[in-house]
């Protein structure tokens, strides 16, 4: 894994993100809230992580936010507030505007945004002159420059191409360069390079912190996976049944995790010193589905530190040196064993 620096904190915020809530309604049954109070925010040019295993509500989130939600899924709760604006509540009209403008998002499948029947050149000339007053020839331009800087070869030959034409790494290229060619403020990333292989993984990933640097951009990195989040990111939220249960600089977060939930999934990132190519410690049993999350703190029936409180009653989130944590008993306040 490449160990890309984490940048010094910075203070001007462009995301503002409190207490967001997703509800889905399914006919004949219970309506569901996978996402249950989530806040965080996201400065200008800072990366910020949300980690955690699948179901968690990560991705709920972000398409929130990019109010792309599912059919039935719908914001309950909460504000998200980009510059002046409260994209939770802007009319869908202002919100098209805002979409690949000020904000964009990449996915884990570049097939699913990109067309694959129209050149990459023409997709990223129409994201700049839908959101930009400029010309078809000098969008053309800027999308050659953009797509150097994501680092495809030949971009004045390659932007006539077809997205099938492209190696899956290349793909994900382009398909950062059509989210970036408006210079939005925040990049959401939505596992980016999780069905790429490992070094075209950390390749990516040293381009995009490349360029998020350069324009200072406020990056959403979501993630499964807590070592490419703290490699990769200032902050980071740990995501567990549609909650944020800790969130603080990732550099102490991998160090020292204070959630139960946290130190769990650190413990099952590979051993890259180890030639075996598994976990070292899976967590045992699966996240709750959202209908059926357990009484008190949700995690309780996974955590090896519950105790009878944690089944009966909900933690509170407490703030300690710079760090989050939603935990009756966060593992620094715990006896030597
Ligand atoms: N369209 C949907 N209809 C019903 N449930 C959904 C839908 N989308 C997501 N969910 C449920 O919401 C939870 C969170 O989903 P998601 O945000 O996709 O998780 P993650 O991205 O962390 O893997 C999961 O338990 C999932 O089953
Ligand atoms: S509140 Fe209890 S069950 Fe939940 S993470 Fe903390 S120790 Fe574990
Ligand atoms: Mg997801």
């Amino acid at each position: 894994m490449t160990t890309i620096a984490p940048k010094k904190a910075l203070t001007d915020v462009v995301l503002d993100v409190r207490d967001l809530e997703v509800e889905i309604a399914i006919p004949h049954r219970p309506v569901i809230r996978p996402v249950r109070g989530v806040s965080f925010t996201v400065s200008a040019g800072q990366r910020v992580g949300i980690v955690g295993e699948s179901g968690s509500g990560k991705s709920l989130t972000a398409l929130a936010l990019m109010r792309l939600l599912p059919p039935r899924a719908r914001i309950a709760g909460g504000i998200a507030v980009l510059g002046d604006r409260d994209l939770t509540r802007i009319a869908e009209g202002k919100m098209a505007a805002m979409r690949g403008g000020r904000i964009s998002i990449v996915y884990q499948d570049p097939m699913s945004s990109l067309n694959p029947i129209m050149t990459i050149g023409r997709q990223i000339t129409e994201a700049i002159t839908t959101h930009e007053p400029v010309g078809g020839r000098a969008a053309r331009a800027q999308a050659i420059d953009v797509l150097a800087d994501v680092g495809l070869p030949q971009p004045h030959r390659r932007i006539d191409d077809h997205p099938h034409q492209f190696s899956g790494g290349m793909r994900q290229r382009v398909m950062i360069a059509m989210a970036i060619c408006t210079n939005p403020d925040v990049l959401i990333a939505d596992e980016p390079t999780t069905a790429l292989d490992v070094t075209t993984q950390a390749r990516i990933m040293e381009m995009l912190a490349h360029i998020v640097e350069e324009r200072r951009m406020g990056v959403l990195l979501i993630t499964h996976d807590l070592g490419l989040a703290s490699s990769f990111c200032d902050d980071v939220n740990v995501m567990y049944a549609g909650r944020i249960v800790e969130s603080g600089p990732s550099r102490d977060v991998l160090r020292t995790p204070s959630h139960p939930y946290s130190a769990a999934l650190l413990e099952s990132i590979c051993r890259l010193d180890s030639d075996v190519d598994k976990p070292i410690a899976a967590i045992a049993g699966q996240p709750p589905l959202p209908h059926q999350l357990p009484s008190g703190c949700p995690f309780h029936p996974r955590c090896r530190h519950a105790r009878d409180m944690c089944a009966a009653e909900a933690p509170v989130r407490t703030t300690s040196t710079g760090r989050e944590v939603e935990c009756h008993f966060p593992l620094e306040q715990l006896p030597p064993r």
